[in-house]
């Protein structure tokens, strides 16, 4: 695979992250007015979006709101023909350097608790489950599995 990119998400590429998430079953739906909000560099909370792209072309993304020293990933998803090439992983590890050089020390995530391909990930990324949220998901009724992962220290 051609090497992944991973850089902040703009305007201009709205589009192609509302075609992604709308094309994975596991991925959080927001309405656009959330993926623009997500651009608002003045929002409080302060939201960090990246794009991962391979020869220009955005193929995941992932957005964390943040209130430092704490984070909270609310979702990241790579478009089905490129998962499992570490895509995810690229835009994760960005993701949470970024996070790092904000001063977060911790991020927490909920996940489907149907979705063991992503706590799969999130587990080779060093986040650990602490917490279940009983009947979280209203369409499904299933619980929400709660995971976190302490950050080390910025070096700054
Ligand atoms: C979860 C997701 C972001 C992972 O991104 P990815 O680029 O496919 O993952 P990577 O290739 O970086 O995988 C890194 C590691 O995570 C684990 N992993 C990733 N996908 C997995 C899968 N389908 N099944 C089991 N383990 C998996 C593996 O340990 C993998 O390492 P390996 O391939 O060497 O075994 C991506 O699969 C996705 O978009 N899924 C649908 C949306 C979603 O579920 N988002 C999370 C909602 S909370």
């Amino acid at each position: 695979m051609s090497e992944v990119k991973v850089r902040p998400m703009a305007d201009a590429d709205l589009d192609a992250v509302l075609a992604i998430a709308a094309s994975i079953e596991a991925a959080p739906h927001w309405p656009p007015s959330a993926y623009e909000a997500a651009l608002d560099t003045v929002a409080i909370p302060l939201r960090i979006a990246l794009v991962a792209e391979i020869s220009s072309v955005v193929i995941g993304f992932t957005i964390a709101s943040l209130v430092s020293p704490q984070a909270e990933l609310e979702t990241i998803a790579i478009s089905q023909p490129f998962q499992r090439c570490k895509a995810g992983s690229a835009l994760l590890s960005a993701l949470l350097r970024e996070l790092v050089s904000r001063d977060v020390n911790e991020i927490t995530l909920e996940v489907r608790s149907s979705n063991l391909p992503a706590q799969t990930f999130y587990s080779a990324h060093s986040f650990v489950t602490f917490s279940r949220r009983k009947g979280y998901y209203p369409d499904t009724g299933e619980d929400a599995v709660i995971m976190r992962a302490l950050l080390p220290l910025s070096r700054k």
